[in-house]
């Protein structure tokens, strides 16, 4: 989103349009900035034989997902459910990795039965998989390297308290299950957080896994996972990937040569590659003055963007209705929902009006795929714009998806 000629546009469409077409709230997608994004991690890893899954929990509305696959990248899914909208989506399930973390074994023979690659997380799990598949099915490994990383504690996963992962300390009983078996590992996995912001981390984790690879001969995969650190507002550290690319080439090149095999090197960004690609769009219902502050109350809330309110992520606030306006006014913004939900605080912007509309900007990843139905209220439509086409790919809900599936009992 830029201005041009005094108003905000995604690729040429004034946003504005976009809110009075589909109305407010609204999730809007740049496919372009999508496209910028792989673009740069292939770039960055030209050099190694290097794959995108890209982690669709972030956002996993499936014409994003089939815009990913005409871009040539692959997908991490954690459901039954990402797995079907894959295939909806077009993946070939040989594309699709289901990296589970604690799942029921139901839905590790789901993904079986779809061929779809299976990364396991547990111990007791590895067991029963051997138990039941033995070496007829290929197996990827979750380990956890006990690498501190991520933006904070709750979304940090590879430190020695974290859930995910089977702990590297447990190698030993790893192997015995591997041989007693005859398990097929064809990968390695591990992610660290999101949001790591320092390259070392991926680099520190990087080696215990390049280390530990050694002790499994048939490995066709490694996945370093997700969490490239990007920009939420201007000046914002985020992670080096020209400097990060550099080392882990180096790092991953010299391993094939000692390993005597040239692996594929995975990573599975979401936010990387989604979360600067999407806004959500709010009007405001009330601009409320208090003797201390003064707020902008939206026409969303937690039940939309819970990232502020779950780990004090800052998302910056536009007022597009306001594109040339001096930032001279302090507000709060907040949502609609009963509830605690504020958006943002003490953030200076134009001079605000009810019924302006406001724009929030990483909003692509975890926004709408953490969307509820909190107060009843309904789930936003979302708008996809690619080559300059603008795609409605979710309509707004209605009372009728509130209802559905809900029981009205003679009592
Ligand atoms: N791989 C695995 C196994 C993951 O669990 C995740 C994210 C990723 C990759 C992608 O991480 P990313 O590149 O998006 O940082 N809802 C939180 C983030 C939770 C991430 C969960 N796992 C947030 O909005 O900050």
């Amino acid at each position: 989103m830029h201005l041009a000629n005094n108003q905000y546009v995604i690729q040429n469409t004034p946003v504005l349009d976009l809110c009075n077409e589909f109305e407010t709230p609204l999730y809007v997608y740049d496919g372009s900035k999508i496209e910028e994004k792989v673009n740069i991690l292939k770039s960055t890893f030209s050099d190694v034989n290097m794959k995108i899954k890209y982690a669709c929990k972030a956002n996993t509305n499936i014409s994003v997902l089939k815009l990913m696959k005409t871009l040539g990248v692959e997908l991490d899914v954690v459901s039954p459910q990402e797995i079907q909208l894959g295939l909806k989506a077009g993946f070939s399930p040989k594309q699709i990795t289901f990296t589970s973390s604690g799942v029921s074994f139901d839905e590790i023979e789901n993904s079986v039965e779809n061929d779809v690659l299976v990364n396991i997380d547990n111990l007791p799990t590895l067991e029963k998989f051997g138990e039941k598949y033995g070496n007829t099915v290929p197996v990827m490994l979750r380990i956890r390297p006990n690498v501190v990383g991520g933006g904070n504690l709750k979304i940090m996963t590879g430190h020695k308290d974290s859930k995910f992962g089977i702990a590297i300390e447990q190698k030993d009983q790893i192997l015995a299950l591997v041989n007693k078996y005859n398990l097929d590992v064809v990968g390695l996995h591990q992610h660290t957080g999101s949001d790591i912001k320092d390259g070392q981390t991926f680099v520190d984790a990087a080696k215990v896994m390049l280390e530990l690879a050694f002790s499994f001969p048939d490995l066709k995969y490694m996945d370093f996972g997700g969490g490239f650190k990007v920009s939420y507002k201007e000046g914002d550290a985020i992670t080096d990937m020209a400097g990060l690319g550099k080392i882990l080439t180096q790092e991953f090149k010299t391993f094939c040569t000692k390993y005597g095999k040239e692996l594929e090197l995975w990573f599975e960004p979401g936010k990387f590659l989604v979360s600067e690609c999407g806004y959500l769009f709010a009007e405001a219902n009330v601009v409320k003055e208090n003797p201390t502050f003064t707020l902008i109350g939206l026409n969303t809330g937690l039940n939309h963007l819970i990232r502020p309110m779950m780990y004090d992520a800052y998302h910056e606030v536009i007022n597009v209705s306001k594109p040339t306006q001096a930032k001279d006014t302090e507000y709060n913004v907040v949502g609609y929902i009963c509830e605690t939900d504020d958006f943002a605080k003490n953030r200076m912007m134009p001079s605000a009006d009810q019924g302006d509309v406001f724009c929030f900007l990483n909003a692509g990843a975890y926004g709408f795929t953490m969307a509820s139905n909190y107060n009843s209220r309904f789930k936003p439509a979302e708008v996809l714009i690619y080559k300059e086409k603008v795609h409605l790919v979710r309509a707004r809900e209605t009372m009728e998806d509130i209802l559905k599936n809900q029981i009205l009992v003679e009592l």
